[in-house]
């Protein structure tokens, strides 16, 4: 992959520099759906499949950019001076993530003298809630904090990304993704506390078992779904809680506590949604701690159960996500299954006996393609850094 990069990089930019490399993974969440942006506990990891990326300084104030996943057939790249980024553009709107990213770098007071010329190529399927976007994204600062030497450790990294994909880019999202995708480390996954930004990391002692994530090939559209309802319901509940109960975040919350204030919720949809939060929370941590325990099978039932509760109460499955997780718990190798991301399409999450990961894949393939019409892809991955720059 790097060598053709190498290529087009001439091509494309025509510079005589030397660029530089580096990469940054997607995420999968292994369980703590929706709860980042109610204060709770999540649960993901950083994947082996990613976005790289070549990049060069320049010594004017260009900043040129192009993707071999998007451009295809445009040969040259996008451009602009660094001190006209401003707003979000509605051509080539994938350079949108990146222009985020350095405008909101601007707007935290680093002084940006110099532009540069980027290529990006990834492999992670685009569209499938593996957190593309926050991998272009962690991507593209880590890139100027190491081209000019800005030292922004891994956490302001995530901030500053998130930043961009709430004001630039327009989408209200949590700090998980850009999280795991800054902060991921290689046969760990992350448990982190998304309202005090407290975080440790779990080996991932998955035995003689598989991560395998099957792609409904649904693409899920999160600014064009329901994401921001979706946080629209809980901050209603939250608002009718704290007329009885001050608290700050829904996750602040545990079940019983819930239960005992519920009669303040006045919309049973936004009851639904709270509870899903408070109920996802508290699976999170017990997870995380089955899986530091050696205890994979109570893993397994949690993460299942974390899928019930997104397709009923949180309501952000779709049926083809149901359909793949109700074919992989009938599935005798799986220990857990359940639809990953911001849901309305995308990806499930399953843990699959090694041995048996190629008959799961053909099972669930066949299944799923049976009845739904549609072909799902499958990815066996490994767990990975977060964003570097390759040596
Ligand atoms: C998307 C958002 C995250 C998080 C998940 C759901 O991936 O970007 O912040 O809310 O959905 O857990």
């Amino acid at each position: 992959m790097l060598k053709e990069m190498r290529n087009t990089f001439t091509k494309i930019f025509g510079t005589a520099y030397e660029p530089e490399k580096f990469f940054a993974p997607g995420r999968v969440n292994l369980i703590g759906e929706h709860t980042d942006h109610e204060g709770g506990f999540v649960f993901p990891c950083a994947i082996n499949l990613g976005i790289y990326a070549l990049a060069a300084k320049r010594d004017d104030k260009i900043l040129r950019l192009y993707s071999m996943n998007f451009d295809e057939g445009i040969f040259t790249p996008f451009e602009i001076n660094i001190d006209e980024i401003k707003n979000k553009i509605d051509i080539r709107t994938w350079v949108n993530y990146p222009l985020g990213v350095v405008n909101i770098l601007k707007n935290h007071g680093y002084k940006l003298n110099y532009g540069a010329d980027i290529l990006y190529n990834g492999n992670l399927p685009g569209g499938a809630g593996l957190s593309s976007s926050a991998a272009i994204e962690v991507l593209t600062g880590k890139i100027f904090s190491e081209l000019f030497n800005l030292n922004i450790d891994g956490v302001s990294m995530a901030k500053f990304s998130q930043e961009a994909e709430n004001n630039f880019v327009g989408m209200n999202c949590g700090i998980m993704d850009q999280f795991a995708v800054s902060m991921g480390r290689k046969d760990h996954a992350v448990l982190l506390n998304c309202s005090t930004l407290e975080y440790s990391y779990a080996p991932l002692n998955l035995e003689n078992y598989k991560i395998v994530i099957t792609n409904s090939n649904v693409p899920h559209s999160l600014a064009g779904s329901e994401y921001n309802l979706r946080r629209q319901q809980c901050e209603e509940a939250l608002a009718d809680i704290n007329k009885i109960k001050k608290i700050s975040c829904l996750c602040g919350l545990n079940q019983n506590e819930l239960d005992e204030y519920s009669y303040c919720v006045k919309n049973p949809v936004n009851l639904r949604r709270a509870h899903h939060a408070v109920s996802e929370n508290a699976r999170a941590i017990r997870a995380s701690q089955a899986l530091k325990s050696g205890d994979l099978k109570t893993f397994g039932r949690l993460m299942n159960a974390s899928h019930v509760s997104l397709r009923d109460d949180y309501q952000v499955t779709v049926p083809e996500l149901d359909t793949l997780a109700s074919l992989a718990w009938e599935f005798p190798g799986v220990i857990g299954s359940r639809m990953t991301g911001g849901g309305f399409g995308g990806c499930t999450v399953s843990i699959v006996e090694s041995e048996k990961v190629n008959d799961f894949i053909e099972k669930i393939g066949a299944g799923y393609e049976k009845l739904t019409n549609r072909k799902a892809s499958f990815y066996c991955i490994e767990t990975s850094d977060g964003a570097k720059k390759i040596l």
